[in-house]
């Protein structure tokens, strides 16, 4: 007797695609990105081939989910009151800034994309000290960098990027803990030690296909949010265009007001990410409250903590935790709704049109 047996299927582990299985392997990966690397009693980190970097600016390039990644990881050392900028790596070249002492950081999961390469070349020759965060051993970007950070997600297969930015975000908050005065890095290291079994128990109780099933008609969706979560709507909108084929946007919250509402219908759900209860939750409901008031469907991800529920039609809920760790969560959320949106269009979720996992030309 023969089994049939398919080395592709049997590498999905019984998922329907490789995006799934590598979303739900994202509390795995978060523990790899942390493991040996936090020491919680001390409240440090301690990173391999960091030394004793404390770089005096940070100017971040990257393309795609990286970018995304990038912001994120330039408002952290802002935070810590370190002048930090992310640019496009494909732009970085068109007008360089000026680079002083600052450590230019290359965002890129593959550590093989062009532009971010050639950003990164384009910093080198002007004497900048450079680094890659990678997830890949051995990558050009790992090479040709002075330092590598590792984000140690493991092989990524499906082409839209999902658990490598949740790695990539967890690594950037490490090098920020590492490298910078973070305030109340206690508070941060405990959000990162907690994500992996906060992300495992969102997986088990999510109602994101729920929501992707209303839905999943829409003329448009856009994606909003402030500080950290605004990465995490360019994000959403990202992945939501990758794989189902739809126009998505994501917006900074405080931009919706200022063009993108004109484009908002009753056939436009929009998301919001809503966490805590704050100035910057106070006022993100504040937009909400104008996107309803046009009739869209709202779709709130949020820790519970604000009154955005009230204004909301669904709400994908996030455990509480610190607002840094909860961009990650927040995201999973999204990643879900692309995913179960893309399933139910029929699309070619692991390899979408026209678009490479790795790009190599400029
Ligand atoms: C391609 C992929 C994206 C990815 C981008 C950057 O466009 O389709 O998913 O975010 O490249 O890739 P990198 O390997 O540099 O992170």
């Amino acid at each position: 007797d023969t089994v049939a047996w398919d080395a592709e299927e049997t590498g999905k582990s019984g998922y329907d695609h490789f995006m799934l299985k590598e979303i739900h392997e994202q509390p795995r990966a978060l523990r790899q990105c942390l493991r040996g690397r936090v020491d919680e009693l001390g409240a440090a980190v301690d990173i391999e081939d960091l030394g004793d970097l404390s770089p005096t600016g940070v100017q971040f390039v990257a393309c795609g989910t990286s970018y995304h990644a990038a912001l994120y990881g330039a408002q952290l050392y802002r935070r810590a009151g370190i002048p930090a900028q992310t640019f496009l790596a494909s732009e970085y070249a068109t007008a360089p800034p000026p680079i002083g002492d600052a450590l230019v950081v290359g965002v890129t999961q593959s550590g093989e994309t062009a532009d971010t390469l050639s950003a990164l070349r384009e910093a080198r020759h002007r004497g900048a000290r450079t680094m890659a965060v990678t997830n890949t051993v051995g990558s050009t970007a790992a090479r040709e960098c002075d330092h590598a950070l590792y984000i140690r997600a493991g092989p990524e297969i499906g082409v839209a990027a999902s658990k490598t930015f949740a790695s990539q975000l967890a690594a950037l908050n490490l090098l920020a803990l590492g490298t910078a005065p973070v305030d109340r890095p206690r508070e941060t290291i405990a959000g990162l030690r907690d994500l992996p079994g906060q992300v495992q128990a969102l997986l088990d109780d999510s109602r994101a296909s729920a929501v992707a099933e209303q839905y999943q008609d829409a003329g448009a969706y856009f994606f909003v949010g402030r500080g950290h979560q605004y990465p995490v709507a360019l994000e959403g909108a990202l992945k939501m265009k990758e794989i189902t084929y739809k126009h998505a946007e994501g917006f900074a919250a405080g931009e919706l007001k200022h063009g993108p509402l004109a484009l908002v219908t009753d056939d436009t759900p929009v998301f919001a990410v809503v966490v805590g209860d704050g100035e910057q939750a106070r006022k993100t409901v504040g937009n909400v409250k104008e996107v309803e008031a046009r009739d869209a469907p709202v779709v709130a991800v949020t820790d519970g903590r604000s009154d955005v529920e009230r204004y909301a039609d669904e709400v994908l809920e996030i455990p509480e935790t610190h607002p840094e760790a909860a961009a990650v969560l927040a995201n999973v959320q999204l990643q879900l709704v692309s995913y179960y949106t893309a399933k139910g269009l029929g699309r070619s979720i692991d390899k979408p049109r026209n678009l490479a996992k790795s790009v190599t030309v400029e």
